[in-house]
């Protein structure tokens, strides 16, 4: 496995890759969890050689206070990768990446950064797409492996690879849970041992909710959803939505489950000061 910090090394690197390998590439912001490696075992199965960018990206955080506190832990990530059959890391410095100024361009998402995640995190999806159209031109992949855990921005990635003709296919890898459910983030290290505690009844919510949606609408789910959050003494609910999987846009409070429809509930949640994120198929 070899390891990069330069944008020009990298691709010197990758220029000795024979053409019938195709790259399959991971990018991360670290802290990296079983999760991550489930991207890179996807990747490793479908492409010659895996690259895995490990950059904690300033511009998509929309608050200082979570940047300053997003883990770092280069040496670990550099163990776990080392044996899960990834080939190259590269690791920039912030000037590498922004070597003008420290901002992010817009994005034309067509409305998928509109809700959610991107009405609730200001500017968000704008950091997310410049620095993945940097990185995709910089490793130049066939293949990129996308968590669904973070659903929304890998149907807006897919978008702006479309919108901009890249010639890469987008991969979607299911989520990694732990063992009670929580789905596996690397915020997850930051919970306190109460919230870590909670954390699970927000998949276990998601379960309930998509059974109740086998026989009631969506009002009705969404409003035993909310109940079930108000009543909650340490998780704070920000939303459940569920929405329709291409456009996100929240469905009609009276549709219910239909065979042809793909429908897939949101979830946004505080536990402490620490923001979950997860998300289930409806039907
Ligand atoms: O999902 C993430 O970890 C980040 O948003 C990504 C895609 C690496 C861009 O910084």
């Amino acid at each position: 496995m070899q390891v990069f910090t330069k944008i020009a090394t990298l691709q010197e690197a990758l220029r000795m890759v024979s053409s019938t390998d195709n790259i399959g590439f991971v990018p991360t912001m670290g802290a990296l969890h079983a999760g991550h490696l489930s991207l890179v075992k996807k990747a490793r199965e479908m492409t010659g050689k895996v690259v895995v960018s490990i950059f904690v990206n300033p511009t998509q955080f929309d608050k200082k206070e979570d940047l300053e506190h997003y883990p770092v832990t280069i040496q670990e990530d550099l163990s776990k990768l080392q044996n899960s059959g990834c080939d190259f890391v590269f690791i920039p410095g912030v000037d590498e990446m922004y070597p003008e100024t420290l901002s992010a361009n817009h994005f034309d998402f067509e409305g998928l950064d509109q809700v959610m995640e991107g009405a609730h995190r200001k500017g968000h999806f704008d950091g997310v797409g410049t620095i993945v159209k940097r990185l995709f031109e910089i490793v130049q992949p066939q293949y990129a492996f996308f968590g669904e855990k973070d659903f929304q921005q890998l149907q807006i990635i897919k978008k702006m690879v479309a919108q901009t003709r890249l010639p890469i296919q987008i991969i979607g890898v299911p989520i990694y849970r732990e063992a009670d459910g929580l789905a596996m983030s690397s915020r997850n290290t930051r919970l306190s041992k109460k919230h870590r505690g909670a954390a699970p009844f927000i998949y276990k919510t998601l379960v309930e909710a998509k059974n109740i949606f086998g026989t009631k609408n969506a009002e009705a789910t969404v409003a035993w959803v909310t109940k079930r959050f108000e009543e909650h003494p340490l998780l704070e609910l920000e939303y459940y939505s569920i929405s329709d999987e291409k456009s996100l846009l929240p469905i009609a409070g009276n549709q219910t489950c239909k065979p042809h429809k793909r429908y897939r509930a949101f979830v946004a949640v505080y536990a402490g000061n620490i923001r979950l994120i997860d998300n289930m198929a409806m039907c």
